[in-house]
């Protein structure tokens, strides 16, 4: 899909479908516009209150006479006073879904002048094309979904050159992200990860490295291992590395959760849990894969970043983890596995003490970690946790640009009394009561104290059952796009 500006008048454009978004005030303006463009709409539609659409609804005309213009959608966006760029988003998601079949360009016109150049632009552009994604890879005949594959915003004065070329990378890291979360368990295995995690680093430049099963034993990643014994399929210890090509300034660390499937392991996921679901337990690996391949391209300078991930699967076999066992993580410290599926923070115990020895200036984990967060926050919040209120607000400020939801929790000292152990330093999991709080409480055993670090759980955001802004049905790709937008700022701050 190509985006680009087309700043001469609307009587001049060639395309046959518009989309314009509406305030509500601007009924008059819009049949202004229409009839200045020379448009012969059907004079019924105009003199009737037709083209006045409610905010969050959309409206199409048929145009009848011999104008190019054969379509247009109106998107209605509300009061001006209270209009913002998710507004934007969801209307032209919206109005895009409504083109699905098309094959001819689009032109979009909105009240551009109410937002600045960049962002504005970035909003239109990722929604139009997040928006209408379709995964297909698995249709025994995978047609084509038809896009407009040209897309023309009408009526842009200046050209934001920085918005525009980076909505292309961006989206694609989005789409990277959807379909590893997307692809299922029989295809996407920790080894199968590790291998798209490789071609990413070598299609962009990236530096790379894959640890076996061994080489993490040798770094006594106990408790990482632990949660792999069980599966026939061999852990995978994915890092890959961005180095700018001018002075490092800032060098941060990603880490992701990356169970390909989890099942629970011996306390299996029974009832109400979800079980079939679990593919998607590695869709904070996939948000920091598709950072990479995002980075890979923009190359943002001064920030030298790292992607982490502990790659495995859940299961159950002869050789898995009972509940009880006690294991060692790589920082020393000893975990009693009072519940196998309390799994993703085992492994991001060794994944966090590896990122730590890295010596960055912060880390960020993702992680579909708990079932809790989802009932706290819901599908449209991720829950972020961290002592450290510069990091907190960096992180804020780029999910709320992107129009990804956040909400800071607590990281209560006193729960961790939840996660005393009789026998080993500490066990994995605390009371039901406030448990996305003792998970965080429990990762931060393994993150050196001198490091700022956060923590971000998406259980909530990385699938959804519906389409719902510019995420569609199934993976949302969460994440990817905050965390793009925290790093190529993350040295002018
Ligand atoms: N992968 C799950 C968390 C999860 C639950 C993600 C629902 C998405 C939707 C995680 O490994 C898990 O099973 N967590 C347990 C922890 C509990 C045993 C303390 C949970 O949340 O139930
Ligand atoms: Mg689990
Ligand atoms: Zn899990």
């Amino acid at each position: 899909m190509q985006i680009s500006i087309y700043s001469q008048d609307l009587k001049t454009w060639d395309g046959k479908t518009l989309m314009i978004g509406v305030l509500d005030q601007e009924g008059e303006n819009l049949k202004n516009l229409l009839e200045q463009s020379n448009f012969q709409i059907n004079k019924k539609v105009l003199d009737g209150k037709d083209f006045k659409v409610k905010k969050g609804a959309l409206k199409k005309l048929q145009i009848v006479d011999s104008h190019e213009i054969k379509t247009i959608i109106i998107l209605g966006l509300g009061e001006k006073d209270e209009l913002n760029l998710d507004d934007i988003r969801n209307a032209v998601a919206m109005g895009s879904r409504a083109s699905i079949g098309l094959t001819e360009k689009i032109g979009i016109i909105i009240p551009w002048e109410s937002f600045e150049a960049n962002a504005i632009v970035k909003a239109v552009g990722e929604s139009v094309r997040l928006s209408t994604f379709k995964d297909l890879r698995f249709k025994s005949d995978p047609k084509k979904q038809k896009f407009p594959q040209k897309v023309e915003l009408i009526g842009l004065v200046n050209e934001p050159k920085e918005a525009l070329d980076q909505v292309k990378p961006i989206c694609e890291g989005v789409e990277v992200a959807r379909e590893l979360v997307g692809a299922p368990a029989n295809n996407l295995t920790p080894e199968e990860l590790a291998n798209q995690a490789v071609l990413i680093a070598k299609n962009f430049g990236l530096s790379y490295k894959i640890l076996s099963q061994k080489d993490c034993d040798q770094l006594g990643m106990g408790s990482y291992l632990a949660v792999a014994k069980g599966s026939d399929l061999p852990p995978k210890f994915i890092h890959l590395t961005y180095s700018p090509n001018d002075e490092i300034k800032r060098k941060i660390v990603l880490v992701g959760k990356g169970l390909t499937f989890d099942s629970g392991g011996y306390n299996l996921k029974v009832g109400a849990s979800q079980i079939e679901k679990m593919k998607y337990d590695m869709g904070g690996s996939a948000a920091v894969i598709g950072t990479a391949r995002a980075i890979g391209e923009l190359k943002p300078k001064g920030v030298e970043i790292h992607f982490v991930v502990a790659a495995c699967e859940n299961m159950i076999n002869g050789s898995a983890f009972h509940p009880g066992d006690i294991v060692k993580a790589s920082n020393g410290k000893t975990i009693e596995i009072n519940n196998t599926d309390a799994e993703g923070r085992l492994t991001l115990a060794d994944a966090l003490v590896y990122a730590s020895k890295l010596r960055p200036d912060t880390i960020i984990d993702l992680a579909t970690l708990t079932g809790a967060c989802v009932i706290a926050l819901g599908e449209e919040i991720a829950g972020l946790w961290t002592e450290n209120d510069q990091l907190a607000n960096e992180i804020k400020k780029s999910a709320e640009s992107t129009g990804e939801g956040i909400w800071r929790m607590p990281m209560q000292k006193s729960y961790k009394s939840g996660l005393k152990s009789q026998l080993a330093d500490l066990q994995n999991t605390g009371p039901r009561a406030g448990g996305s709080i003792t998970a965080a409480l429990f990762l931060k055993e393994f993150v050196d104290s001198n490091i700022p670090w956060a923590h971000i759980d998406i259980a909530g955001t990385c699938w959804t059952e519906k389409n719902r802004g510019l995420n569609t049905i199934g993976a949302t790709g969460y994440g990817v796009r905050t965390l793009v937008e925290l790093l190529i700022n993350s040295n002018k701050s």
